[in-house]
């Protein structure tokens, strides 16, 4: 993709995005990823990992409650109860114990802050998704569905192989409203396999 192309797509989704009264252009990436398959169900509870500003969380509050976690602040929105906290700190999963035991899926578009160094910024994104996964076993009902955004690189194939032992269905994503071609993928799980 040249990058004169990358660069109208961002901005027909932004634009799009304000149109349609999204938060952020990332709303695209759950719609495109949901319509294909089918992660968040009506009527369910869902945790959205790293969701401010709350493009994800708009999307999913339309299907049901909706626990949003996020180190940065997030402006209120109906059906969505937010936390603030870092995802990978067990204080923030007893603050999440507080609203939800059980829910239908965790989705996470977490990422790091860029530094540059990309084997950095690829390791920590994988720490992230990590603790993703964890939030994802400790919350799920059997059959729930888990979505996590990962950069690609040394450490994914391994947490790829991870989650496909605890799901039924792994499908690793490139959302046609992802920005790059590049690193950013998204894995998509569903069926989790309860062992309890
Ligand atoms: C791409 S943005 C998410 C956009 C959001 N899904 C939306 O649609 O509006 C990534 C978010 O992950 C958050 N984040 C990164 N590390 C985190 C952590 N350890 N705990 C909680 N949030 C984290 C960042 O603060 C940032 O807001």
């Amino acid at each position: 993709m040249t990058r004169w192309y990358q660069e109208k797509k961002r901005d027909h989704y932004y634009k799009e995005a304000k149109k349609q009264g999204y938060r952020a252009r990332s709303s695209f990436k759950l719609i495109q990823i949901n319509n294909r398959y089918r992660v968040l169900k009506k009527g369910g509870t869902f945790i959205d990992l790293g969701a401010s500003p709350g493009g994800w969380s708009q999307v999913a509050a339309r299907y049901g409650k909706v626990v949003a976690v996020d180190l940065l602040p997030m402006q209120p929105l109906d059906n969505v109860i937010f936390i603030q906290g870092d995802i990978t700190k067990e204080e923030t999963i007893e603050k999440i114990k507080g609203h939800v035991s059980e829910v239908d899926a965790v989705i996470s578009d977490a990422s790091p802050n860029i530094s540059g160094n990309y084997t950095m910024d690829q390791a920590r994104s994988v720490w992230i998704c990590e603790n993703a996964l964890k939030i994802a076993e400790e919350f799920l009902k059997g059959g729930g569905n888990f979505v996590c955004k990962i950069f690609e690189g040394e450490d994914y194939p391994s947490f790829l192989n991870k989650v496909r032992q605890k799901f039924r269905m792994v499908k690793p994503h490139a959302p046609k409203a992802s920005r790059k071609k590049s690193s950013e993928i998204y894995i998509v799980a569903k069926g989790y396999i309860k062992e309890r």
